[in-house]
């Protein structure tokens, strides 16, 4: 009773004044604009970038734009323009802004139950393991949250598994990596970089990790001699690196040294997975397939961070009870949302829908002027196009003419480089809409 008084007390001491700056923001749509009192008025954009910047840690560079909803593959910002959205919350929107699905299934389990931690049984964890393993074929999954815990639980486990099945060495596991890799920001996901930007200043780094030219056979196949590896962690397409598509047969090739020299193959499907390149998984365009998939983003349709690693049997149960865990991993509402959202990657056949859409806008951005954009790769609708860059235009100053334009993407880490990644529910008519946009956009430069 006394620690709910002084909770009240705590919330009425809140100066009136920061409650109305909050909330102004907060209630800044159309609707509310209307009924706003003088003291209540909406936010402006500028605003909202200046509170950003004056209370928010500086660790990323947004195209000035102040987003207010989504629905389906467009958003609005607070002055009601509506645009295309061609990043996808980079791939995790691919069922489009607030699927009805999935958010009637938030809505739903929100108001049952959302958290017991791993410390007891739910039930719907148990659900969501049969359903996810039956749809991709692997023994079991181990749920997490974000893609780099995907990637982080995916190193673990290959090291556990060298140690215990493979026979290396206690603390000599190797893991080998792809030059041009992105999978998160924790000092494990940064130790694979060979990217100074994501490197310097943050270490030292975490031992055991190697690195082998993307695409390069010949040189991970020497690497992959040495008896102390445990995996080769690779993306089927380098999204982050500027989308980066391998040779066709690459990944077969990855799979039978993988096999020769017993070291476990592990795809991340982070941001190539769940229909985005057109297949269900990427590796799925080869037919290979991985000891282990790590998935994210989309798995729950870009409504909460969900996360997940797949393998089987031999390598899933070196891990043991207490050896390692996430309190929000595999809780209720995580479960119930991925499960919706799987369904309607399946249900609305979106891996087709991507695979479709994806030629027609790639056939349509090769027809625009070479001395502009240099080239066009992809696959499905994970697609980039390269800014021939001048003193006059770059990859940055195109996506701010793009956002007035109505249509919203973002260079990625390699700046002239500009990821065109919709939302996989995308029909004909849009696509035709959007390339009518990149190319008013272009031409004008
Ligand atoms: C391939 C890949 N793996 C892992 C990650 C990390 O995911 P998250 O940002 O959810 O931790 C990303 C993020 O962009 C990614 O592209």
């Amino acid at each position: 009773m006394n620690c709910m008084k002084s909770v009240i007390r705590g919330v009425a001491r809140v100066p009136p004044a920061l409650t109305r700056a909050v909330h102004s923001g907060i209630r800044s749509s159309s609707s509310a604009a209307s009924k706003a009192e003088p003291d209540e008025r909406p936010m402006t954009a500028e605003e909202v970038f200046a509170r950003e910047e004056r209370y928010g840690a500086h660790n990323y560079h947004p195209l000035p734009v102040a987003l207010e909803r989504g629905e389906g593959v467009h958003m609005w910002d607070l002055e009601g323009r509506r645009y295309f959205d061609f990043l996808s919350a980079f791939s995790s929107v691919n069922q489009g802004h607030c699927h009805p699905k999935i958010i009637s299934a938030l809505t739903a389990q929100a108001s049952r139950l959302t958290l017991t931690s791993r410390a007891f049984y739910n039930d719907i964890l148990g659900a969501y393991e049969q359903f996810i393993t039956s749809l991709f074929g692997y023994d079991k999954v181990l749920p997490m949250n974000t893609g780099v815990e995907g990637g982080e639980t995916a190193c673990k486990l290959a090291r556990k598994w060298a140690y215990t099945v493979k026979g290396v060495p206690k603390y000599e596991a190797k893991i080998v990596f792809a030059v041009g890799n992105y999978w998160g920001r924790t000092m494990a996901a940064i130790s694979s970089s060979a990217e100074r930007s994501i490197l310097d200043g943050f270490g030292p780094y975490m031992p055991g990790f190697e690195l082998v030219p993307y695409n390069d056979i010949a040189t991970l196949e020497k690497a992959l001699e040495d008896p102390n590896v445990a995996a080769f962690m690779v993306e089927p397409i380098q999204g982050d690196a500027g989308v980066v598509v391998p040779d066709a047969g690459y990944l077969t090739k990855v799979r039978e040294l993988c096999t020769k020299h017993n070291v476990l193959f592990i795809a991340d499907e982070v941001q190539t997975g769940l229909a985005r390149t057109g297949r269900r998984l990427a590796v799925d365009h080869e037919a290979v397939r991985p000891d282990l998939v790590v998935l994210g983003k989309a798995l729950s349709g870009g409504v909460y961070p969900v996360s997940a690693v797949l393998c089987d049997d031999e390598v899933m149960l070196t891990i043991k009870p207490g050896e390692y865990g996430s309190t929000y991993g595999g809780n209720p509402l995580a479960c119930r949302v991925a499960i919706a959202a799987l369904e309607v990657l399946e249900e609305e056949n979106l891996a087709e829908n991507a695979d479709r859409m994806g030629q027609i806008l790639r056939a349509e951005l090769n027809k625009l002027p070479r001395e502009i954009v240099s080239g066009v790769r992809g696959k499905g609708l994970l697609n980039a196009i390269i800014i021939n860059e001048t003193q006059d235009y770059d990859a940055w100053r195109v996506c701010l003419r793009l956002r007035d334009n109505g249509l919203l993407a973002k260079p990625t880490l390699h700046g002239d480089i500009i990821r065109l990644a919709p939302p996989l529910i995308i029909k004909e008519d849009e696509v035709r809409e959007c390339v009518d946009i990149i190319s008013r956009t272009v031409m004008s430069f």
